[in-house]
């Protein structure tokens, strides 16, 4: 049977923390660590599930009634973060791929001008998504996250930018990055 994406509902929640805390069970994908914070995350689920103010969205895939992934994405100034969940017997079907498609479309409607996420640098099979998508990276962030064990994780920053059009700066529109003195 096809995956069906579709936006969440309040009635997911429980089968979304669930998902959530398989993945951050595997230690090495995501941010979240074990112990998740059950109510704390079922709370800002259900603020991104009940938003009516269309800044943000909880989309889920389903696959013979049962949730096998998820994305969020929560908005701020024109720009989405987005996080997402596929577990992990359902891995490589497709289903990220088709998250993600939802997903951007999601934003272009929402004029959301760009799509921000972070990734840990060893998740290449995130990147290659990612990638195909037309993300680019815009960081390497070093020894950004401290991790409950007091471990500090580099991560990703990665840019997607949806509104080629709109003017930048009338005499700087684009500079390249300055680069430190060697
Ligand atoms: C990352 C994740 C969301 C990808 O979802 P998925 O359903 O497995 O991905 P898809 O099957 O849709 O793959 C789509 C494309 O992504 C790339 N890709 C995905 N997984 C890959 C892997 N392990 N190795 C290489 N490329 C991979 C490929 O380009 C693939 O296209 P292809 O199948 O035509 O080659 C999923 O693996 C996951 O949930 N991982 C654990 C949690 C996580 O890492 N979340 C993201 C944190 S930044």
């Amino acid at each position: 049977m096809a995956v069906t994406i579709r936006t969440g509902k309040t009635d997911d929640l429980e089968a979304l923390l669930d998902l959530r805390e398989a993945v951050a069970g595997e230690g090495i994908w995501i941010a979240a660590e074990m112990p998740i914070d059950r109510e704390g995350d079922r709370r800002k689920h259900r603020e991104t599930i009940e938003s009516e103010d269309g800044s943000r969205v909880m989309l889920v895939a389903e696959l013979d009634g049962t949730l096998v992934g998820s994305l969020a994405m929560l908005t701020a100034r024109g720009v989405g973060d987005l996080g997402m969940n596929v577990a992990s017997g359902h891995r490589g079907a497709g289903i990220g791929a088709a998250l993600l498609g939802e997903a951007t479309d999601w934003a272009r409607a929402a004029g959301v001008h760009k799509v921000e996420l972070e990734h840990w640098p060893w998740n290449h099979g995130a990147r290659a998504l990612y990638e195909r998508f037309g993300f680019v990276e815009e960081g390497y962030r070093r020894r950004q996250y401290r991790r409950k064990d007091g471990a500090l994780w580099d991560s990703v920053l990665l840019g997607l930018v949806l509104d080629e059009d709109a003017p930048g700066h009338p005499e700087r529109a684009s500079e390249p990055p300055r680069r430190q003195p060697s």
